[in-house]
């Protein structure tokens, strides 16, 4: 679950290597200057995100909140039994020598999370998508405003050197004017299409059933919406929310647009028929006022090979970006225009291949030429999430700005559940993405 990159295509072959930001000089941190962190919500995610956190140098692991109690117990297994566990936040925001918090609950729980732990003094780094709701863009914008606290929203590729290089060829021109961005994201497991496993002792007793619930509506305890909250509306954000949402981030860090005005998305449930009530297929189309196309797809249900892909296609070539590296094709158009004469009476044939050879007669120059790939492949073992969390703990310290603050998040993620709007009412729907507010269009 660490990575949303995995699987995708791999550039072949040597290329470029691409160098991560040198670490600042290891310098010894002193005891009390460690950044001392919280976790809440220790699932998949969360216990992942953390795992890296603590590798950045002076940062430490105080405490952890979860409404599993089996999860609790794991972060002690992993983390020392020292650390304080609970399962209430509001426990570990009350402590003074707590500095910052990761959140990694279900997208449900993000707004309230982040508002009361920015609220209670703290930084924050928020798993995405950053809304679940509309309505919570605006609140954590003016939250994060308001304390003066850091907000970086979790798509960690934005920090990755991939990204950073794709931006950099894109505005050197070196493929033209962009048109469009394609990206698809396919699957064929249960895993992949969010059948977690449910522990056997999941019950009343062991899950804080009530907390996970929140504000979703009130049912009797479920294990599946517990540990599978993805496939319902109540927790998750469906696919595009899930999954969506990166290449959304990746498409605005990349081209540096705000986002789409105009969305329309289609799609179904077409396999995983197990009560879910999300799509299990979707496409979206976004229209950029930058003058390009973005075009996504999911499907869990790809009989093929799992695959995924992410290209931007200009004018004058393409950036295709992988999982470890990326690839810049360009093949330029022919000098001349080119021919169809086959069905024309012969002597027509002859007095128009006369007159088009007389206007381009054939060089070295005019003969199609391939200027072929440039590849750019990553250090191998190199992780985005590390470089995003140290871009956060580097803002923890210096106040300065994070690469994916509250308004960056909420572009994302409010683009990206155009497509459930769009989907749901069956019409295309309409965003200002300068003022972020929804429009109204037929
Ligand atoms: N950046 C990425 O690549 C990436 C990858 C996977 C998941 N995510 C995001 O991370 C978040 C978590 O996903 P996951 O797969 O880890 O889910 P998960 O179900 O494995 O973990 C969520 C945890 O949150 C806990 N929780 C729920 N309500 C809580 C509350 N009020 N207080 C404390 N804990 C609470 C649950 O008990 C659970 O253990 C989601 O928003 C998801 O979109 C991001």
């Amino acid at each position: 679950m660490a990575g949303p990159l995995r699987g995708m295509a791999t550039p072949s072959g040597p290329g470029t290597m691409l160098v991560p930001e040198q670490e600042e000089p290891q310098k010894p941190v002193a005891a009390n200057d460690h950044i001392q962190i919280a976790l809440i919500g220790a699932g998949g995610q969360g216990q992942y995100d953390t795992s890296v956190a603590v590798k950045v140098p002076g940062v430490k692991l105080v405490a952890v909140a979860d409404c599993y109690d089996g999860r609790l117990t794991h972060a002690k297994e992993v983390w020392g039994a020292e650390i304080q566990t609970t399962r209430d936040y509001a426990e570990i925001l009350a402590r003074k020598d707590i500095d910052a918090v990761i959140i990694g609950t279900p997208d449900h729980w993000h707004k309230q999370a982040a508002i009361d732990a920015m609220h209670a003094g703290k930084d924050v780094y928020c798993e995405k998508p950053m809304i679940h709701l509309y309505s919570d863009g605006p609140a954590m914008i003016e939250a994060s405003r308001a304390t003066g606290k850091i907000l970086q929203i979790g798509s960690q590729r934005v920090s990755n050197i991939i990204y950073i290089k794709a931006k950099e060829i894109l505005a050197s021109g070196a493929i033209g004017e962009l048109n469009m961005v394609t990206a698809h994201w396919d699957r064929n497991s249960a895993i992949g299409a969010w059948d977690y496993t449910v522990p056997p002792d999941a019950s009343t007793e062991t899950c804080d059933w009530p907390r996970f619930l929140g504000t979703a509506p009130k049912i009797p305890f479920n294990g599946e919406q517990f540990f599978q909250w993805r496939k319902w509306k109540a927790y998750g954000s469906g696919v595009a929310g899930d999954l969506f949402v990166h290449l959304f981030s990746g498409t605005h860090f990349i081209t540096g647009a705000k986002g789409p005005t105009r969305a329309m998305a289609t799609g179904g449930l077409r396999f995983w028929k197990d009560g879910r009530n999300v799509p299990d297929v979707m496409l979206g189309l976004f229209d950029y006022p930058e003058g390009f196309n973005l075009s996504l797809g999911v499907n869990f249900v790809d009989g093929g090979a799992e695959n995924e892909g992410f290209t931007f296609i200009g004018s004058e070539g393409t950036i295709e970006i992988g999982w470890s590296g990326l690839t810049v094709n360009r093949v330029p158009r022919d000098k001349e225009p080119g021919l169809m004469i086959g069905t024309f009476a012969n002597a027509m044939q002859a007095q128009i291949l006369k007159e088009y050879r007389a206007k381009y007669p054939v060089t070295e120059a005019t003969a199609p030429t391939r200027v072929g790939e440039d590849r750019y492949v990553v250090p191998e073992g190199y992780s985005d999430s590390y470089d995003h969390f140290k871009n956060f703990f580097h803002a923890v310290r210096t106040r300065e700005p994070v690469v994916e603050d509250a308004v960056f998040g909420y572009r994302a993620a409010g683009a990206a559940l155009l497509s459930n709007l769009s989907y749901e009412q069956g019409k295309v729907v309409a965003w200002d993405p300068v003022g972020m507010r929804l429009k109204n269009e037929g």
